[in-house]
């Protein structure tokens, strides 16, 4: 490992992926092809890092040397230099990552090891032949510099090395690292989502229940139940017996596929997008989108703080 660390690609997701890694000590390069988007970018680094001075997570000394290891950059060959990580997480279509991954293959020395923050995409199979071995998927999850998942997924030719190095990164920043051994589309965290999702979509649009109603259900039973158990764990508690039950009888059948639910394709026609216009399925129009990103970031870290208060406690017997 070395001490620098490229973040090519400074959207939605650069400026955490740059701040969790600056947090740690390394010299970050971040990239964006625009000044606009890298102005953009450091004013999130600096609010992100004002949010853990505010929270008593960081003293102003460190956050400012924290910022103060980010550069900004236009130019790939520039980012790139000294690298020994590249985490690229540009936006998520095919021809920009092939081209950028081609840029890289004539740029990079072999041993450089490149991570996609990809969320759905098999790069591995765009990823010129003699960089397989040192690639990695390393998803992050929104926003990136509070919440500590990263799925580490491992290529057909990814080196167990490589993949070691992946998660002794993410450990070493206080993330969680959770190790997949192939790809699948979705990974593990997207797989379960797009699965409650579709339910989300059958309910809400056949008139079940209200919107409301559904997250009070959840956020009530499910949610703080699968903070201490998660999914599998709960099944022991369940008892296998009733699962292979409802397993057998088929007392569950999964909703149907939601086609264009009118609800949504409605909101998005009248330009209710959700939180960053003010109004989706709820109205968020009596704050500003920042304090609300702020608020939610806040708590959020309130939830995450819990979530590893029973991480570290676990109720089944672990190895260690
Ligand atoms: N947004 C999320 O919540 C989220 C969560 C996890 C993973 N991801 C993944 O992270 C990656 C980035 O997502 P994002 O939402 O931050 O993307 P984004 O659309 O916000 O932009 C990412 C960056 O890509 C750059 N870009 C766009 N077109 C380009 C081009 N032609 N050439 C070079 N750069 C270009 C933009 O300038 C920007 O810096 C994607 O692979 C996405 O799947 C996103």
């Amino acid at each position: 490992m070395g001490n620098k660390i490229a973040v090519l690609g400074a959207g939605t997701m650069g400026p955490g992926i740059a701040t969790t890694y600056a947090l740690q000590g390394y010299e970050v390069s971040l990239y964006s092809r625009s000044q606009s988007t890298l102005e953009r970018a450091a004013r999130v680094v600096a609010s992100n890092m004002e949010l853990f001075v505010e929270e008593g997570q960081l003293d102003i000394a460190a956050a400012d040397a924290a910022k103060g290891r980010i550069r900004y950059t236009d130019s790939v060959e520039d980012a790139v230099e000294d690298a020994w990580y590249i985490a690229e997480t540009v936006v998520e279509k095919i021809p920009v990552k092939t081209e950028l991954y081609a840029l890289l293959d004539r740029i990079l020395p072999e041993n450089v090891i490149i991570a996609s923050n990809t969320s759905s995409l098999n790069i591995f199979s765009i990823m010129p032949e003699r960089r397989k071995s040192h690639t990695v998927i390393a998803h992050f999850f929104a926003p990136a510099h509070i919440l500590p998942l990263v799925e580490v997924v491992r290529g057909p030719e990814t080196a167990e090395d490589v993949m070691a190095q992946a998660i002794a990164l993410h450990q070493q920043c206080g993330k969680t690292p959770v190790r997949m051994e192939r790809y699948i589309p979705g990974f593990i965290v997207n797989r379960m989502q797009g699965a409650l999702t579709r339910e989300v979509v059958h309910l809400l649009e056949n008139g079940y229940c209200s919107p409301e109603d559904l997250d009070l259900a959840v956020k009530t039973s499910l949610m703080p139940r699968g903070m201490l158990l998660g999914l599998v764990e709960r099944m022991d508690f369940a008892g296998l017996d009733m699962m292979v039950n409802g397993l057998t009888n088929k007392s569950y059948q999964p909703a149907p596929d939601p086609g264009e639910p009118k609800m949504f394709f409605d909101a998005v026609a009248r330009g209710d997008l959700g939180a960053k216009t003010g109004k989706g399925l709820f109205d968020y129009s009596h704050l500003s989108y920042e304090e609300l990103l702020q608020q939610r970031d806040r708590m959020l870290m309130q939830s995450v703080a819990l979530a590893k208060a029973f991480m570290e406690h676990p109720l089944h017997k672990t190895e260690a």
